[in-house]
């Protein structure tokens, strides 16, 4: 038994949920089968040069046709939730007017078989993937956008209204916007800098408008929305690198925040809204924007270190893919640094679990009112080897850089939120694991794995990873301690199915290595 997984089992407050999060668009595939609708992703990703290497989404993963297999392998985990996102151009492949049954059928089967197994079903209804015909109607520069995904937010409560235990309405529309809408580096590959920021209120009001129609429609589940949190760091004591890291703060996470949390976007932004005649929010915008939640998300990988002026140039590796070259519009006011003496994750991302604490701690003090939070992503991309176990012959994956990343970061969230820790005053109540598995991420293609489950691009073979079985001896001694096990599922009565998952005999740690194949 892992030491370090019998620590954070114990740690572990009773109904704490401990779930893997995934999103359709990098993991299904299948984007041309039964009825599915092209998305604006799939067109950026067709482009050449948008993708590393030029890779494919087209069938990634290929879970559309594997998912019985891949929930098998959640239940070997044994978690407690698993956090997937509707292709909305599955389900309604325009965007809007007809329903697509064999969409919906995909996930009446997927959501049956997750409460089959005991796992709850946390359902996104949109990371990213907007119909195309939406999309060339403008996507969300266009306020109509936002009235469409209220409209597909009452599809998705009539159909699985009865069965999700928790709804994410919006996945971090901050990497929406400066991706995709202010710097070009995501679909739909909009440069448009400042210009962008109706995209953000109209992502919020897509949000505000679906929470509605899934009230209207009485859903059975909790219903809350995700945003990604970095603290912003500034480079030195400098007060040019503060405001540099106040401006940033206010880019990335406190105008996404501030409108569903207060009511209000920051003052500075309020004060830039003649960058934009359409940028115009009206006060019933912001009452459907702040309604009340059941529960926060949190999407959080780390920090960002900022300071004023060009820097030296150069960006952290990765850095540009996560953050973006430039956010103020005037290239060179600030940059985003490294942190000295730092590990990074293969995207070059700084591992810093103790500002999962501040991020927490700052929620805490900036929103009085913070509805229960659930962690709904964090993880990290390494370059992980495939070697074969040398008793049993049996492929293994050892990623222990993975497995200390989400130990220190779940145990960093656990105790920062008990009595007397930073962030005490936040009623932290899951951790997400980003991702179950391998898969398409996003303009970094298959280059930057996050998996708890390697899934070879070429054969769709998948292995658990050491952090996977490390994760699963977490759960298994949670559960022998007697612990709330937190199984959520409405209908976890009926007959599990099994998955064929090869377990190592041997730890990875002293077998040698040998090439993959
Ligand atoms: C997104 C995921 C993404 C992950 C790692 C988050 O920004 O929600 O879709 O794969 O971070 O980059």
């Amino acid at each position: 038994m892992n030491a370090s997984a019998q620590e954070l089992a114990a740690l572990l407050p009773p109904g704490f949920t401990l779930g893997v999060a995934t999103a359709a668009f990098q993991i299904e595939g299948a984007l041309d089968e039964d009825g599915r609708g092209p998305s604006g992703w799939d067109a950026f990703a067709a482009k050449p040069g948008t993708i590393v290497e030029d890779h494919s989404p087209a069938i990634s993963c290929d879970h559309y046709h594997r998912m019985p297999e891949d929930v098998a392998l959640m239940k070997e985990l044994g978690i407690d939730s698993y956090r997937f996102s509707l292709s909305w151009p599955r389900i309604q492949p325009g965007g809007t007017g007809p329903v697509n049954p064999a969409g919906l059928d995909f996930y009446d089967r997927l959501i049956d078989l997750l409460l089959a197994n005991g796992i709850s079903p946390m359902a996104t209804l949109y990371h990213w993937d907007t119909p195309l015909p939406l999309e060339e109607a403008g996507g969300w520069m266009n306020r109509d956008t936002a009235y469409r995904l209220g409209e597909f937010a009452a599809i998705a409560a009539a159909a699985f209204g009865d069965r999700v235990t928790r709804w994410v309405t919006i996945n971090e529309p901050a990497t929406v916007t400066t991706n995709g809408y202010a710097l070009g580096m995501h679909a739909p590959g909009e440069a448009l800098m400042l210009k962008a920021l109706p995209s953000v209120h109209h992502q919020l009001l897509g949000h505000g408008l679906a929470l509605q129609a899934m009230r209207a429609a009485k859903v059975r589940g909790e219903i809350g929305m995700t945003n990604v949190y970095s603290p912003m760091v500034p480079a030195t004591v400098n007060p040019l690198d503060k405001v540099s890291a106040g401006i940033m703060d206010v880019a990335q996470n406190r105008l996404y925040a501030d409108p569903v949390l207060l009511g209000q976007y920051p003052d500075v932004i309020r004060a830039a809204t003649f960058f934009s005649s359409s940028f115009n929010p009206s006060s019933e915008d912001m009452d459907l924007i702040s309604q009340p939640l059941d529960f926060y998300g949190m999407n959080y990988y780390m920090p960002t270190r900022v300071g004023a002026g060009p820097g030296d140039g150069a960006m952290p590796p990765g850095m540009a893919e996560a953050m973006g070259e430039d956010l103020s519009g005037a290239p060179g006011a600030f940059h985003v640094a490294s942190f000295p003496d730092t590990e990074t994750t293969a995207y070059g991302w700084p591992i810093k679990p103790e500002y999962l604490s501040v991020a927490l701690a700052e929620m805490a003090e900036r929103y009085p009112d913070l509805p229960p939070v659930y962690i709904t992503e964090g993880g990290a991309s390494f370059e992980d080897i495939v070697v074969r176990d040398a008793a049993t012959g049996r492929r293994i994956v050892p990623d222990e850089r993975r497995l200390r990343y989400l130990a220190d970061h779940i145990r960093t969230a656990l105790e920062a939120t008990r009595a007397g820790g930073a962030a005490e005053a936040v009623d932290l109540r899951g951790y997400y694991v980003w991702s179950f598995m391998d898969n398409f991420e996003w303009s970094a293609g298959y280059k930057q794995p996050f998996g708890l489950v390697h899934v070879d691009f070429d054969t769709r073979v998948r292995t658990p990873k050491a952090s996977y079985y490390w994760l699963q001896e977490v759960l298994a001694a949670r559960n022998t301690a007697g612990a709330d096990v937190g199984h959520e599922a409405a209908d976890a009565g009926r007959q599990p199915v099994t998955a064929d998952v090869e377990q190592p005999t041997v730890s990875a740690a002293v077998v040698p290595p040998i090439p993959a194949g």
